[in-house]
């Protein structure tokens, strides 16, 4: 994929070969982001931690799910590279280049994503989660990715305890454990009242 070199930037990203995967595995993402009890989202708002030189998934939210998108990335290459692209295709999203572990929540987003390789450890993602969980308004969602089994040797694994999720104020909504095709595994969290 080319999409800065593109005639139809759009159309390069639409033609890509595993946007159907990366659809069917943020499609289970906004399952739990907006399921089991979630309040009505009318304006539903994603914070993308580490929405990476390929934003992908800010792409699916914005195209196919109706979201705005907030993106953030301590790398500000990875950030600006991945506003250009976004940008070809036609999507303008706010960038703000931070690390979770310290970024301004908005009140008026209700969905955050911890992607899989935002902090390279259990201790520097649960730093990002706390700092989220501290500002989300209540019922707002966290889904945060993690390795498992053989794929912790590319992810960090972060499953959350029940103690942790009480120090943060947070609940589990429910995981999802990836069969053998997809890379990472989803846990989702809601902010308690
Ligand atoms: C491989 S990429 C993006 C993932 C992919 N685009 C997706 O849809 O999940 C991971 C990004 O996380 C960023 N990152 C790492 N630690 C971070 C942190 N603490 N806060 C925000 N971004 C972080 C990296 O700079 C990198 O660009």
């Amino acid at each position: 994929m080319n999409v800065l070199g593109a005639l139809d930037p759009k159309n390069e990203i639409e033609q890509y070969d595993l946007l159907p995967r990366y659809e069917k595995f943020l499609a289970t993402d906004r399952f739990f982001l907006e399921q089991c009890g979630a309040p009505e989202l009318s304006s539903p708002h994603l914070l993308m931690v580490g929405s990476g030189p390929l934003p992908i998934s800010s792409y699916v939210f914005v195209s196919r799910f109706g979201y705005k998108v907030t993106n953030v990335d301590t790398s500000s290459e990875a950030l600006e590279t991945g506003k250009e692209i976004l940008e070809h295709a036609g999507i303008f999203q706010a960038h703000q280049h931070a690390s979770g572990a310290e970024v301004q929540v908005g009140a008026n987003v209700t969905s955050v994503i911890v992607a899989a390789l935002a902090g390279t450890n259990k201790e520097e993602k649960l730093a990002i989660i706390k700092n989220i969980a501290g500002q989300l308004q209540p019922g707002g969602r966290i889904s945060v990715r993690y390795g498992t089994g053989i794929r912790k040797l590319f992810y960090p694994d972060c499953v959350l305890s029940d103690a942790e999720c009480e120090e943060y104020g947070i609940r589990r909504i429910g995981s999802f454990e990836p069969p053998r095709d997809y890379m990472n595994a989803i846990g989702v969290y809601e902010k308690c009242t």
